[in-house]
């Protein structure tokens, strides 16, 4: 299938690391020019992958000065995410404080992400914007309390922003990992080590493992790959109808009835 992007334009949040660098490089394979924004860069990155912009994107106006340093944007695709880096169940083991911070980056970054570009791409006439949701999202999750009320508000604002951009020809709409090898996916699981006896605790893998098992009927784990693949089918035209949805691709942990 030709997905048909050479020549636009990209902006992706959180490119440094993880699905977010996956997401990218997808994109420059398919020939469009990927500019990158991360509160840090990976030393170790190709010279040959996106162009960089440091920040931090619990700051409006560091990414507003991203967006304007981008113009023309064609596609943005939010992947930031952060745990809370503790244990959430019961949800008393965190406090009332733990929630500011991680509902700050984990929503308020990606609604800064929306108000720096959603005029740029409504004045463009045409576009996509996607966000990296979770499956925590859209379940009572007993991992990361407010983590996962923060990917639930970012599901809901995904759909708010879907039908006000829709009269200017822009389609909105998350992607949900469930279970990837990646930083983030590492810090759960030592948050949840960190509360158990040393003769209880798994390395990450016998962890992932069990807990892949447990909750997704494929049974395995889901990759970067994957979600760089939807987010280039997703800006293409292939998806022309395709807007407001959260697509799941965890290996059917979440199914709606
Ligand atoms: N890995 C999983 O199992 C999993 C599961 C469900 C959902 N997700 C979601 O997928 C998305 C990508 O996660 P990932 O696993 O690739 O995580 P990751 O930790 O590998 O990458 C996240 C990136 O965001 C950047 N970042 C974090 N805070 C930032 C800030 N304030 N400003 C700018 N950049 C910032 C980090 O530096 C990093 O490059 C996230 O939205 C996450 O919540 C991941």
């Amino acid at each position: 299938m030709q997905m048909n992007l050479t020549g636009q334009r990209v902006a992706v949040l959180g490119a440094a690391r993880g699905i977010g660098r996956a997401i990218s490089e997808e994109f420059l394979r398919e020939g469009c020019l990927v500019y990158g924004f991360d509160r840090e860069l990976d030393p170790a990155a190709p010279a040959d992958g996106p162009v960089m912009t440091v920040g931090d994107a619990t700051s409006f106006e560091e990414v507003g000065a991203f967006a304007q340093s981008v113009g023309t944007v064609d596609h943005v695709v939010f992947c930031i995410g952060v745990g809370s880096g503790k244990f959430g169940f019961p949800f008393w083991k965190l406090a009332p404080g733990d929630w500011p911070r991680v509902l700050e980056l984990n929503l308020i970054t990606a609604v800064n992400a929306a108000h720096a570009f959603a005029p740029i791409l409504a004045a463009k006439g045409r576009g996509t914007l996607l966000f990296l949701v979770s499956v925590a999202g859209q379940m009572g999750s007993q991992t990361d309390p407010p983590y996962s009320a923060a990917k639930a508000g970012l599901i809901n604002f995904m759909q708010c922003a879907a039908k006000d951009l829709a009269p200017y020809g822009v389609r909105v709409n998350a992607l949900s990992p469930g279970m990837v090898k990646t930083d983030l996916n590492e810090s759960v699981w030592r948050a949840g080590q960190e509360r158990l006896a040393p003769e209880e605790r798994q390395d990450y893998a016998t962890w992932g493992g069990e807990k892949i098992r447990k909750v997704s009927p494929l049974g395995r784990w889901q990759t970067p790959a994957e979600y760089a693949a939807m987010a280039v089918f997703l800006a293409s035209e292939h998806a022309r109808n395709v807007t407001g949805q959260t697509v799941n691709i965890d290996g059917g942990q979440v199914m709606h009835s």
